[in-house]
C-alpha cells in the first residue's frame, strides 16, 4: 500500500477527478476524511488507514488493477500500433487512463486469456523464466500426432533457429480428422507453440491460451469481454509466483 499522499494526489489517483476538479470537490466541502470535512486539498491522507468519502460514498484506494480478458482474434497485444487493433481498444473507457499493459504476448490469431495490469513488477514475474509460471494452451492441429512426437513435445524440441525447447506437457483431448490438444509450457518465446508443432511437423490451426500459473479464463468471458480479477484471484497469482520463486 502506497505512502502518505496529498489529498488532491489520491483522490486524482482514484480517477475522481484532474487533480484541479479533485482540488474543487474538496473546496466545495465533499470530501470527509475519517467522518470529518476537509477543505484542506493539500492534507495528508494514508491511503491504507483513513477513510476517505466523497458525498458520504467512500472511495477504495487501489494502486494497481488486474484485468482478465478473453482475447479474440484480431487484435495485437500492445498498447498501440499505427494499422492494427491492440487489445488496450477493446478496453471500456473506465479503464483509460490506468497506464494498462498486457502481460504477455498473444499472437494476432490466438484468442484466449490475457491479463492486462499496472503492476510492471508482478508482470516482470509473471514471465520471467526464472519463476516456471505455466501457460497452458488449447491447440488444435491439422491431422494426427503419435507418442513419439508427443514425447519430443514433452522433452524439448528444436525449433528452426536451433533453440531448444524446454520440458512441457502435452496430452491429446481429441483425437479425429484434426487433434486436439493440451500443452502446457513454461516459457514464451516467439509463437513458441506455432514452433513447437512445426518442429514435428504439425500445423496449428486454432490456438486459445486458457491458464495462466493457477490462474484459469473465465468461461463466462466471451471473447473481447474484460473484468477485474477477484482479490482471491490476485492472490492465486502473487501465490504462484511466490511459491516457485
Ligand atoms: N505461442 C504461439 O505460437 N502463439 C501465441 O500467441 C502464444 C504462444
Amino acid at each position: 500500500m502506497a505512502d502518505q499522499m496529498r489529498l488532491d494526489k489520491f483522490l486524482s489517483h482514484l480517477r475522481i477527478g484532474t487533480r484541479k476538479e479533485s482540488r474543487l470537490l474538496v473546496r466545495a466541502g465533499r470530501i470527509r476524511i475519517n467522518g470529518v470535512v476537509t477543505k484542506d486539498y493539500a492534507v495528508k491522507v494514508h491511503p491504507g488507514s483513513d477513510r476517505v468519502s466523497l458525498d458520504g460514498q467512500d472511495l477504495v484506494y487501489r494502486e494497481f488493477i488486474y484485468l482478465m480478458m478473453n482475447k479474440p482474434a484480431g487484435y495485437i497485444s500492445a498498447t498501440r500500433d499505427r494499422s492494427e487493433k491492440t487489445v488496450l481498444d477493446l478496453l471500456p473507457s473506465v479503464w483509460t487512463g490506468w497506464d494498462l499493459f498486457p502481460i504477455g504476448r498473444l499472437d494476432k490469431d490466438t484468442e484466449g486469456l490475457l491479463l492486462l495490469s499496472n503492476n510492471g513488477q508482478l508482470a516482470h514475474t509473471l514471465l520471467s523464466p526464472k519463476y516456471q509460471v505455466g501457460k497452458t494452451y488449447f491447440v488444435r492441429i491439422n491431422g494426427a500426432i503419435g507418442p513419439e512426437e508427443l514425447e519430443r513435445l514433452q522433452t524439448g524440441v528444436e525449433l528452426e533457429d536451433g533453440y531448444r525447447t524446454k520440458p512441457a506437457m502435452v496430452r491429446v483431448l481429441r483425437a479425429g480428422e484434426t487433434y486436439d490438444m493440451e500443452l502446457v509450457i513454461y516459457e514464451g518465446k516467439f509463437h513458441q507453440v506455432k514452433r513447437m508443432f512445426a518442429a514435428v511437423g504439425k500445423k496449428v490451426l486454432y490456438l486459445k491460451r486458457t491458464a495462466m500459473g493457477g490462474l484459469r479464463l473465465d468461461p463466462s468471458l466471451k471473447p473481447g469481454e474484460v473484468r477485474e480479477l477477484t482479490e482471491a484471484e490476485v492472490a492465486i497469482l502473487k501465490c504462484g509466483s511466490l511459491s516457485l520463486a
